[in-house]
């Protein structure tokens, strides 16, 4: 099975790039075949163009898609499960990660399907974690937690994946308290692939 991981932090030294670690780690021991978009080592371009604004506010499906998105939009069909791996800022995705779904979620492709084009597949299993500053019972206090799930499960993974399930790995200011929490759940959500994928 294909997983790509859809990683954006800016430093290796950083705990979400040991997170990502882990979970690589993790499936690699169950076999699966891994592919990292490291969206800051990719040098990711974030900001639509006005050339892409046009084919993308418009819908102009006609118009040209760069070549940084198709090569997204292949790893996207090779994959049977994505797993999307960014330190919370300011209670959403690092504004790259943010980037990517402005850029990588064409129209005609992620939504708007058309006759001549072919559609997004659908992922059998999306995952979403995140690191967080903040205790997960805090963030659930002023339900920025919920409102994180809702954007990033509701809307960005939507319909495109069947199964889906979001980790919020909180608490990070006091991280001897939480590390050995967040490598619990880290192995269960690897069990939860696991046992989607029989
Ligand atoms: C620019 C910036 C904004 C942040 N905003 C939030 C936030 O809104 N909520 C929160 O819980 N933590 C926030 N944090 C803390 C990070 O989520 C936390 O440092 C990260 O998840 C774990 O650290 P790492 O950078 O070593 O991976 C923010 C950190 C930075 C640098």
């Amino acid at each position: 099975m294909n997983a790509l991981i859809v990683y954006c932090h800016p430093s290796k030294k950083s705990y979400t790039h040991a997170v990502l670690q882990q979970i690589q780690t993790l499936l690699a021991q169950e076999n699966w075949q891994i592919e990292v978009s490291d969206l800051y080592a990719l040098d990711f371009q974030s900001d639509m163009s006005e050339a892409e604004y046009k084919r993308e506010g418009f819908a102009e499906v006609d118009l040209p898609i760069p070549p940084d998105v198709k090569a997204e939009h292949q790893k996207l069909e090779w994959a049977d499960c994505v797993l999307f791996v960014y330190p919370v800022w300011w209670s959403d995705c690092p504004a790259k990660l943010k980037g990517w779904f402005d850029r990588v979620y064409s129209v005609g492709y992620a939504y708007g399907h058309r006759p001549q084009m072919q559609p997004m597949k659908t992922i059998p299993f999306g995952a979403v974690i995140c690191t967080a500053g903040h205790p997960n019972a805090f963030l659930e206090e002023i339900n920025i937690a919920q409102s994180m799930q809702t954007v990033m499960l509701g809307d960005r993974l939507g319909k495109r994946f069947t199964n889906k399930e979001m980790l919020i790995l909180g608490g990070t200011l006091d991280l001897e308290k939480v590390r050995s929490e967040h490598e619990e759940k880290l192995r269960e959500l690897t069990l939860k692939i696991k046992t989607c994928f029989g």
